[in-house]
């Protein structure tokens, strides 16, 4: 099957008894035994449902995975992942990752002893000595947020393998649409699924892939015995949304190239970060590993501050708010919102300045995106 084909029969066939087209919501904590010991696959519904299965074999084929455990966030994903590492194991992060996720291993997991390394200065020789420690993991998202820079996942996971540390990719951003890690040699694939994947900005959620059959054990051990299981309503949600996400990315990456051209040109943008722009630093390396780009870009503005808090607060279709991947655009000030908790200085060395914008391109029409922007700069 093709990926769009994949999106919309893997995992799903019309319900033999009823003849349901589409799959019913099995909204049930528990299920009925049929002696002591003996299910029917199903037990209570913190350790699996009919509905996180259905997703699951989805996902899986999108992403080119063996396995997918389904979680009730990316943050529920990524505290699975995390709570299979011991006292004293380290985590090598390359500069760039989600600001949970951060927090996450900063405010949490250091208290339980697991180490965190976030290299600000990416080059081989950097990355190669952290390696030379023997981490657990390497750590990564490409395009990573809100700079959009890109890192080569074949290469990164081929420098890890070398040293027998586990690669493990954020593939939030980039969608299973654009990019396959693990095909790339990625050990381990997780999504926040409330973006790209949902797609519709009105369920959270969360997976993890690999093609390893021990670690697909140890994720649904995790989920059922950390509690951090989605809802079978909020599976079907995801369900629901994935089967448009060939047709959405491709728009998505429309509206975007076509707004990122735009902005190049404007006498008020300084830069801007899109890996679909031929100026783009990285753009050889995303057309090697990506088969389209997202939606996603930031923008520097040559504006003074109050200039660029009212464009940003008075543009009619961009919404100003936090997350990503809905067919709705949105606008965000990562300084004030998702990177505030950054000092300004350590900011502004990694890039992050007060006059960048961040935009999540929806799939509105482009012409009226872009009257939006004109309109109000
Ligand atoms: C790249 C990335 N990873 C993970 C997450 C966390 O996902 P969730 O909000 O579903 O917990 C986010 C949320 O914004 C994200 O942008």
């Amino acid at each position: 099957m093709k990926f769009a084909t994949k999106a919309i029969h893997a995992g799903w066939e019309p319900d033999k008894a009823t003849g349901a087209v589409m799959p019913p919501i099995y909204m049930t904590s528990t299920f009925e035994l049929d002696e002591p010991g003996l299910s029917r696959g199903f037990e209570y519904t913190r350790a699996n449902n009919p509905n996180f299965e259905i997703l699951e074999k989805t996902l899986a084929s999108l992403e080119d995975a063996k396995h997918a455990t389904v979680f009730s966030s990316g943050m529920g994903a990524l505290t699975a992942l995390v709570s299979t590492l011991s006292q004293g194991d380290e985590i090598v992060a390359l500069n760039g990752i989600y600001g949970g996720t951060y927090r996450l291993l900063t405010k949490v997991f250091s208290r339980f002893g697991v180490k965190f390394t976030n290299l600000l200065t990416v080059t081989p020789d950097e990355i190669e000595k952290a390696l030379q420690r023997k981490p657990k993991w390497l750590m990564f998202e490409t395009p990573t947020n809100p700079l959009m820079n890109i890192f080569d996942i074949a290469e990164l996971s081929k420098m890890a393998k070398k040293y027998d540390v586990t690669s493990v990719v954020d593939n939030t951003f980039a969608s299973p649409f654009c990019q396959n890690p693990l095909t790339l040699g990625a050990d381990i694939v997780w999504h926040s699924t409330t973006k790209y994947i949902g797609g519709h900005s009105d369920v959270l959620g969360g997976v993890v892939m690999t093609n390893d059959d021990e670690y697909k054990k140890t994720m649904d051990f995790s989920r059922k015995t950390l509690g951090v299981n989605p809802s079978p309503f909020d599976c079907w949600l995801i369900t629901r949304g994935v089967k448009t996400l060939c047709v959405r990315m491709e728009q998505h990456q429309k509206n975007a190239m076509a707004i990122a051209k735009f902005l190049e040109s404007h006498s008020k943008v300084s830069k801007v970060n899109y890996p679909g722009l031929p100026s783009h630093s990285g753009h050889q390396i995303a057309k090697k590993q990506m088969r389209a780009f997202n939606g996603m870009m930031s923008v520097e503005f040559k504006l003074p501050q109050k200039e660029l808090m009212k464009l940003i607060s008075s543009l009619k279709y961009f919404t100003l708010a936090e997350s990503l991947g809905g067919v709705e655009s949105l606008v965000s000030h990562p300084a004030s919102m998702t990177h505030a908790i950054l000092p300004k200085e350590e900011r502004e060395k990694l890039g992050i300045t007060d006059s960048l914008v961040r935009l999540s391109i929806g799939i509105e029409d482009s012409e009226d995106l872009i009257e939006d922007l004109k309109t109000h700069l």
